[in-house]
Formats: structure tokens, C-alpha cells, sequence
């Protein structure tokens, strides 16, 4: 370290001097305001790659950072090869001369002016702005040195490379809990998912499913309470939508989406149903039962006399290959049964059951999948013979209870009396 700052300051004098060196040779001067420009640009970049060459490869800044850069490697990079300079980013003025006086963070804003400002606008931006050091800066995602084109497939963003660029924070414990990132371990449940597992897979799909980014949007990420987030409650349908055009389509045209259309927030986008970074396969059982559990936690009254049912009972264990709601009410297109549309309509109904009861007959439809055995409208045989049952179960168990009292009351005076007598043969031994 001492030998690097001594070689440096040496340096530093040699190549402060050149350019008067260079103005006092005759011949040199440049022609033009522009040419000289163009000759000086280089040169402070020069000046500053020459130095940081010449450090050995273990050399640190006080403040921890390697200072070693290898010339020939840099000039290869994206930026490095002409497209910005070391000054261009390490714009700090304290840079200029050496030893450095408060080097400052480099700066990308005079050349993307766009990025930089969606991103200040947006969840990391304002994250760090606001002290939060965890939050993603521009070269979190991008690298620093080594930026590379976003459709290089080496780019830190890639499609190969994306999730684990955003896993090292969002699937990071520590860095979660340090930087009090929202949702946990994302990246985890992400990779189980139905896309992450077809994006590890081989088949087509694997072009197809989502990054995060996809979902999230890229420099204009936002979190779910802003509206104009991609996640956003109101938002979510779209940024499915735009993969899954058909399920949005017939998912509008049911109950739940036009209720939405009719800013009834409470009515459930796809998210309320299938989870968000837990999506799954639609035709996996233990999804199928899960299913059951989110429509019945905004239908309490329906999920509660479905339980009282065969269909739901089994279910409630675990097995998938019986009627669950969406297999009587559909999954995107539930409708009220009053609409000829529905599947449970009058219309409608026979052919419902039949998908599993081929014998099934208009008789067999009078069944009641939603049976209140506690309301009288449900039928008078079905709430009479359940408060019949109720009764006799009181009825019974008052006796018994009664009865097991009157025993424990005859068993006690017994003992009592016994203990009245002397104990017959106690002295012998
Ligand atoms: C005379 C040699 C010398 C010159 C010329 C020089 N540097 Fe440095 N630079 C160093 C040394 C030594 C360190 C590490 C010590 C320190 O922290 O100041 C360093 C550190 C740095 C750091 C890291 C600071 C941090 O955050 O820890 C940056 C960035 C940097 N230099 C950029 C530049 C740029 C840009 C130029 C050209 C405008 C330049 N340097 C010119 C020697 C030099
Ligand atoms: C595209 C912009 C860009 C260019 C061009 C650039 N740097 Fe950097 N440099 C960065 C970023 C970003 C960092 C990470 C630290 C930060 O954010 O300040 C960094 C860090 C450094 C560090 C500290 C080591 C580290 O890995 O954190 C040194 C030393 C450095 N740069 C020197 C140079 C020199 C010398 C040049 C010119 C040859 C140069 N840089 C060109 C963006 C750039
Ligand atoms: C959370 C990760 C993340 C952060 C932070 C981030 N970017 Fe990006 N950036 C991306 C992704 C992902 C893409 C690729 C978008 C695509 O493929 O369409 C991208 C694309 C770009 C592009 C090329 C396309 C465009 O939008 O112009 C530039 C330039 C860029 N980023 C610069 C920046 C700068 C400058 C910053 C810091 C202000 C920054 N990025 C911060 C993830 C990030
Ligand atoms: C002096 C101007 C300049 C500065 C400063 C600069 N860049 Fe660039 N950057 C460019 C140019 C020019 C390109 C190449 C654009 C192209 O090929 O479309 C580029 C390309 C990129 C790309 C790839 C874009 C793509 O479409 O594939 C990313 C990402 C990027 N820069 C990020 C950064 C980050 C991060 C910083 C700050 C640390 C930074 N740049 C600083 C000029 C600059
Ligand atoms: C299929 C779309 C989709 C993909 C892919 C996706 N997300 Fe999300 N993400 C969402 C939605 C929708 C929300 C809003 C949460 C909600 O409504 O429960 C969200 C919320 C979040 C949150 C905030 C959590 C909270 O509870 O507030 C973070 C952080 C996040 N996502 C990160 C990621 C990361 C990192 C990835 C990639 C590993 C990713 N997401 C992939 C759709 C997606
Ligand atoms: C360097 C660590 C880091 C990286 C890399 C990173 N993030 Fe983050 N991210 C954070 C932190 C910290 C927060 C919490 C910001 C806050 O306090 O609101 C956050 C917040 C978010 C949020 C907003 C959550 C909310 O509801 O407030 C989303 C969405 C998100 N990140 C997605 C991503 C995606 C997608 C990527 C990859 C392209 C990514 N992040 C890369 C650290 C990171
Ligand atoms: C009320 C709950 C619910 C809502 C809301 C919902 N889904 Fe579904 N979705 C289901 C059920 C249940 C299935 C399984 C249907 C089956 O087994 O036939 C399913 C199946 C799917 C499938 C696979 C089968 C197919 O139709 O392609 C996709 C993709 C899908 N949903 C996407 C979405 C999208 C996108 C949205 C939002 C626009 C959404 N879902 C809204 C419950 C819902
Ligand atoms: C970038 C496109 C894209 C986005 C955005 C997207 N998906 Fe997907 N999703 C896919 C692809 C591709 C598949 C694989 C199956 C296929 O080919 O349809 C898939 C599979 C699914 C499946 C399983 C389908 C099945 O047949 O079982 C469900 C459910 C699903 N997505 C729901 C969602 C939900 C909900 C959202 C929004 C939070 C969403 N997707 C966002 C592309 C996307
Ligand atoms: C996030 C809450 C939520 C979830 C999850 C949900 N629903 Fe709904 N659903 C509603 C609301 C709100 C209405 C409108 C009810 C009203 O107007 O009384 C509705 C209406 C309906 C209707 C039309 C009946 C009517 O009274 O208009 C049926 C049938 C229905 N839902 C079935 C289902 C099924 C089946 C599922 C699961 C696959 C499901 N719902 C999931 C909230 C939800
Ligand atoms: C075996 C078929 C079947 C199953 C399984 C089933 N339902 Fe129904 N559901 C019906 C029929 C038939 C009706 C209309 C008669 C009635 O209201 O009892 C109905 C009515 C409804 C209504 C009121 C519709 C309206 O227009 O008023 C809602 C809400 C509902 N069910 C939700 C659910 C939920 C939630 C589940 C799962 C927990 C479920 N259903 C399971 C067949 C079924
Ligand atoms: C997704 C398939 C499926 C649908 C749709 C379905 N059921 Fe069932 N249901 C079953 C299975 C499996 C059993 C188990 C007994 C069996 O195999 O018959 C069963 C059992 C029953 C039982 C009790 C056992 C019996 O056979 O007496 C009744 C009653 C019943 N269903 C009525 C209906 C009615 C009414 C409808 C239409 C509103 C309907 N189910 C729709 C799968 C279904």
C-alpha cells in the first residue's frame, strides 16, 4: 500500500506534467477547440488507468475497494471501449487529482438520462435515497466495470442470468432481514413455482415464463400499494393478461371480473387465487384442494355447508379427484346461477353433474351441494331431521351425564361407608 501511493504520487507528478510538456512542443498544438477536445479526453482517462495499472492486484482503497485495473481487459468492455471514459463516470471532482479526496459514488445520469430517472422514482431508487444500503443500485444489476450489453447472454440481467441477479438480495435471508425487504425469501418460492420450475425445464415453455422482471417491470418497479405499480391490486389481470390473453378474457367476462370492472376491489384477480410467486400447475392436486380454502375464505357460508357435504368432506382430506367449487362453478367464468350462462343454472346443471355422474337425472339434481342444515329454506325434512338429531345427541348426552353423576354419587357414599368398618384382617400380619 505505501509502495503504491509512493509509486503513484511519482506518477502522478510525471503525467501531471506532460501536457505542458506536450503544449511547449512545437508542432503539437492542436489545430482546433475540438481537436484539443478530442486529444485531452483520452488523456485524463490515461492519466488515471496508467496509475491504477501499475497497483499490485491485492492493493485495497481505505475504503476496502480493489484498486488494480488491468488496461487491456478494460479497453474490451462495453464502456471502457470507447463509450465512456473513467472521468465520465468517476465524475467526483475530489478524482481529479491524486491522493483523491472524497471519491464519491460514479454516475451514470449524463448518458441514461431515462434509467436514472425511473429508477429514483421507483422502489430501489427511493429506497436508497432514503439510507436503505441493501437496495439495488445501478450496478447490482448491471456490474460496474464489466457491463455488458442487456442481450449479451453473460449480462448480469440475461435471461439466464436474471434471477439470480435479483436473488442475491431477494433470496438472500440475511439481506432481507437487513435490508427489511418485503415477501421474505421471494426468489425461493419463485424458483418452485410453476415458471420458475418450466424456466429450468426444457421444454418450450422456458422461453416463455416470466422472469421477475416480467411481472414487476425493470428500472419502473414499484411496490403493490402504488397504483401505478405492474402488481398493484387494480393492475394485476393486465400484467398476467399479457401472457395469459385467454384466461383474462374469460375471467372478465365472470362474475369476479366484472365486478372488478365495476371497482368492486373485493372480487378476486388472479393472484387471490392462484398465489404469486407460488403459481401452480393447475392440474396439481394439492393445488386443487388449496383452491377450495381461497374461495371459501371470502364464501364462508358456501365453504362451510360444502363441508357438510361428501364432495367437501373428501376434499377436506386431501383428495382432489371429487368436486370442488370451480368443478360445479367453473374457475374463470363463475357466474351467478340466475344466468342461463352459469353452471349451476337451471340450463346448466345436468350437464355439470353429469361430468362425473354420467347417470345422473333430474331427480339427482334436486340434491342441494349448499345445504343449510341450520336454515329451514333448505328444506324441511333436511332441518328437521338435523334438529331432530340435535336433540336426540343433547338428549342423550344428558342422560348419560345425569347418570354417570347419580353413580359417582352412590360410588362415594360406599367408600365412605366402608371406610366406617374396621378393615377385617389388617393385624394379622
Ligand atoms: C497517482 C496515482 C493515481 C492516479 C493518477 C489516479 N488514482 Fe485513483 N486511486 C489511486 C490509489 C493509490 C487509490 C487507493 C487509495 C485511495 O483510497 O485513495 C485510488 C483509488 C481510486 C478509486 C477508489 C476509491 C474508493 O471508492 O475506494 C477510484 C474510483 C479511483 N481511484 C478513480 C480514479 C480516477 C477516475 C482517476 C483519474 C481521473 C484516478 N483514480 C487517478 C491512485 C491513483
Ligand atoms: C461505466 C462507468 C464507469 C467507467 C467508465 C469506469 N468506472 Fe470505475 N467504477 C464504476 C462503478 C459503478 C464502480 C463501483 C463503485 C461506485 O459505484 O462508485 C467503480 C469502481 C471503481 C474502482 C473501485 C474498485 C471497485 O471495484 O469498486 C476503481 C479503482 C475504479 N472504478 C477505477 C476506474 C478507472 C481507472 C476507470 C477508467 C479506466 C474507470 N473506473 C472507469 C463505474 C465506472
Ligand atoms: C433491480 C435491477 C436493476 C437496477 C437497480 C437497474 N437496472 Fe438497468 N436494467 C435492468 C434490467 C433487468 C434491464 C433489461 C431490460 C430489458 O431487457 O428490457 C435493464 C436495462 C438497462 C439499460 C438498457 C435499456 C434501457 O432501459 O435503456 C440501461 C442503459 C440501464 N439498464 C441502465 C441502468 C442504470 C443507469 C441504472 C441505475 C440508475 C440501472 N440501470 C439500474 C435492471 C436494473
Ligand atoms: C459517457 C456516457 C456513459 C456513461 C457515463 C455511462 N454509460 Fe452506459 N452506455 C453508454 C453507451 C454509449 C452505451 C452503448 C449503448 C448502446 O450500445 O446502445 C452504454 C451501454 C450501457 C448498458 C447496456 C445497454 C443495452 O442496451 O444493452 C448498460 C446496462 C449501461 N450502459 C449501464 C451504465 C451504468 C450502470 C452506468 C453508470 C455506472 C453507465 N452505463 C454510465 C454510455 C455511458
Ligand atoms: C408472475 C408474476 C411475478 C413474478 C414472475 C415475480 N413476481 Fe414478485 N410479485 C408479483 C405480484 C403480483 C406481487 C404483489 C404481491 C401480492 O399481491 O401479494 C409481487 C410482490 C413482490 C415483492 C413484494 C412482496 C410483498 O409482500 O410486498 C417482492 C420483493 C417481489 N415481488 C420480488 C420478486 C422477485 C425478486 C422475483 C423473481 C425471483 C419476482 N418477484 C417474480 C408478481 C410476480
Ligand atoms: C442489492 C440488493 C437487491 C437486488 C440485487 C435487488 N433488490 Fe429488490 N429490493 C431490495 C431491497 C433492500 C428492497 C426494499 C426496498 C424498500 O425498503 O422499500 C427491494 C425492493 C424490491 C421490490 C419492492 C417491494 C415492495 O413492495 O416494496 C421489488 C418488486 C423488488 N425489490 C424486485 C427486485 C427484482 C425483480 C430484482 C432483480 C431485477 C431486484 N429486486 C434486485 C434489494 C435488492
Ligand atoms: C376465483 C379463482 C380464480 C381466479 C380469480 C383466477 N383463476 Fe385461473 N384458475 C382457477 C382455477 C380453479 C383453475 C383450474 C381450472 C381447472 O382445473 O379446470 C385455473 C386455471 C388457470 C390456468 C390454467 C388453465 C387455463 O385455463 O389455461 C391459467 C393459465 C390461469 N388460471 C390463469 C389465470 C389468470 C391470468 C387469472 C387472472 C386474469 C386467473 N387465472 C384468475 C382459479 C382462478
Ligand atoms: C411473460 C409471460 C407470463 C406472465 C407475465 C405470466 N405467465 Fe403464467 N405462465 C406463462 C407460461 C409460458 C406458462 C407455461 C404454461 C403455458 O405454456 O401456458 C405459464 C404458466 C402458468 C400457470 C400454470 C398453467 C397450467 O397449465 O397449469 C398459471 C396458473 C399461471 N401461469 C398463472 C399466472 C399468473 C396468475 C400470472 C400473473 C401474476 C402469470 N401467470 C404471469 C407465462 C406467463
Ligand atoms: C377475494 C375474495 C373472493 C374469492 C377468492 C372468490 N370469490 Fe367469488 N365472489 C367474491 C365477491 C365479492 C362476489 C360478489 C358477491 C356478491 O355480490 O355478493 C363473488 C361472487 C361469486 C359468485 C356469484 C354469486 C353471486 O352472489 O353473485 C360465485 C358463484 C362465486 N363468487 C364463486 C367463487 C368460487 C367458486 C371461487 C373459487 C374458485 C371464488 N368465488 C373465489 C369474492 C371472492
Ligand atoms: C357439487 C357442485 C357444487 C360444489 C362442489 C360447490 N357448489 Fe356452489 N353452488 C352449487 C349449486 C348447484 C348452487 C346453486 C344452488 C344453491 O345456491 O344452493 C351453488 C351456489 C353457490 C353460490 C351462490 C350462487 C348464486 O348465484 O347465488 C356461491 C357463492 C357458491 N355456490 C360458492 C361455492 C364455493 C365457494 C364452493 C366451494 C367451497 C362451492 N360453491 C362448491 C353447486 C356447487
Ligand atoms: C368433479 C367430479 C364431480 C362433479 C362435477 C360432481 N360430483 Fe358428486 N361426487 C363425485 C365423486 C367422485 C363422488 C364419490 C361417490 C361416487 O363415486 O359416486 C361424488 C359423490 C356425490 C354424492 C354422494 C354419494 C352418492 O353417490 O350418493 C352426491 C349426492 C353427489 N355427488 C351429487 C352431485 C351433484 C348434485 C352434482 C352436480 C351439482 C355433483 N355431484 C357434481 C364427483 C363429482
Amino acid at each position: 500500500m505505501i509502495r503504491l501511493t509512493i509509486q503513484g504520487i511519482a506518477l502522478a507528478l510525471l503525467v501531471g506534467l506532460a501536457p505542458v510538456a506536450q503544449a511547449l512542443a512545437p508542432g503539437k498544438a492542436p489545430a482546433t477547440a475540438a481537436a484539443a477536445k478530442a486529444a485531452k479526453a483520452p488523456d485524463a482517462s490515461q492519466k488515471c488507468i496508467d496509475c491504477h495499472a501499475e497497483a499490485e492486484p491485492g492493493d485495497k482503497s481505505a475504503a476496502g475497494k480493489p484498486v488494480k485495473l488491468d488496461p487491456e481487459a478494460h479497453a474490451k468492455t462495453l464502456h471502457g471501449g470507447g463509450n465512456a471514459t473513467c472521468i465520465d463516470c468517476h465524475a467526483a471532482e475530489g478524482l481529479r487529482k491524486y491522493p483523491h479526496k472524497e471519491p464519491g459514488a460514479a454516475q451514470c445520469a449524463s448518458c441514461h438520462e431515462k434509467a436514472v430517472k425511473e429508477y429514483a422514482e421507483t422502489s430501489h431508487g427511493k429506497a436508497r435515497a432514503g439510507g436503505n444500503g441493501v437496495a439495488a443500485a445501478c450496478g447490482d444489476c448491471h456490474g460496474t466495470h464489466d457491463i455488458k450489453p442487456t442481450s449479451d447472454d453473460a449480462s448480469k440481467v440475461s435471461r439466464q442470468n436474471l434471477e439470480a441477479t435479483c436473488g442475491a438480495c431477494h433470496g438472500s435471508e440475511a439481506l432481507v432481514k437487513a435490508g427489511k425487504v418485503p415477501g421474505g425469501n421471494v426468489s425461493a418460492k419463485y424458483h418452485d413455482s410453476i415458471h420458475g420450475k418450466l424456466l429450468h425445464g426444457d421444454t418450450k415453455a422456458k422461453d416463455r415464463v416470466p422472469l421477475c422482471t416480467d411481472c414487476h417491470g425493470t428500472h419502473d418497479m414499484r411496490p403493490k400499494k402504488d397504483p401505478e405499480s405492474a402488481v398493484s391490486r387494480a393492475n394485476i389481470p393486465e400484467t398476467c393478461g399479457t401472457c395469459h390473453g385467454k384466461a383474462k378474457k374469460a375471467w372478465s367476462g365472470g362474475q369476479h371480473g366484472k365486478l372488478r370492472a365495476a371497482n368492486v376491489m373485493t372480487a378476486p384477480g388472479c393472484t387471490d387465487c392462484h398465489g404469486t410467486h407460488t403459481i401452480a400447475d393447475h392440474n396439481a392436486p394439492k393445488w386443487q384442494v388449496e383452491v377450495i380454502r381461497e374461495c371459501g375464505g371470502c364464501h364462508t357460508e358456501y365453504i362451510d355447508t360444502y363441508r357438510d357435504t361428501y364432495h367437501g368432506k373428501v376434499t377436506d382430506l386431501g383428495f382432489a379427484r371429487m368436486a370442488t367449487c370451480a368443478s360445479c362453478h367453473g374457475a374463470h367464468d363463475i357466474l351467478p346461477k340466475e344466468n342461463p350462462l352459469s353452471m349451476v343454472s337451471e340450463q346448466r346443471i345436468l350437464a355439470t353433474c353429469q361430468a362425473c355422474h354420467p347417470k345422473a337425472n333430474a331427480n339427482f339434481v334436486k340434491f342441494q351441494p349448499h345445504a343449510n342444515k341450520n336454515k329451514k329454506d333448505s328444506g324441511l325434512v333436511l332441518y328437521y331431521t338435523t334438529k331432530f338429531m340435535q336433540v336426540l345427541l343433547a338428549g342423550v348426552f344428558a342422560f348419560f351425564g345425569l347418570h354417570t353423576i347419580l353413580w359417582l354419587y352412590r360410588s362415594l357414599a360406599e367408600l365412605k361407608a366402608r371406610r366406617g368398618r374396621p378393615a377385617p384382617d389388617t393385624e394379622k400380619h
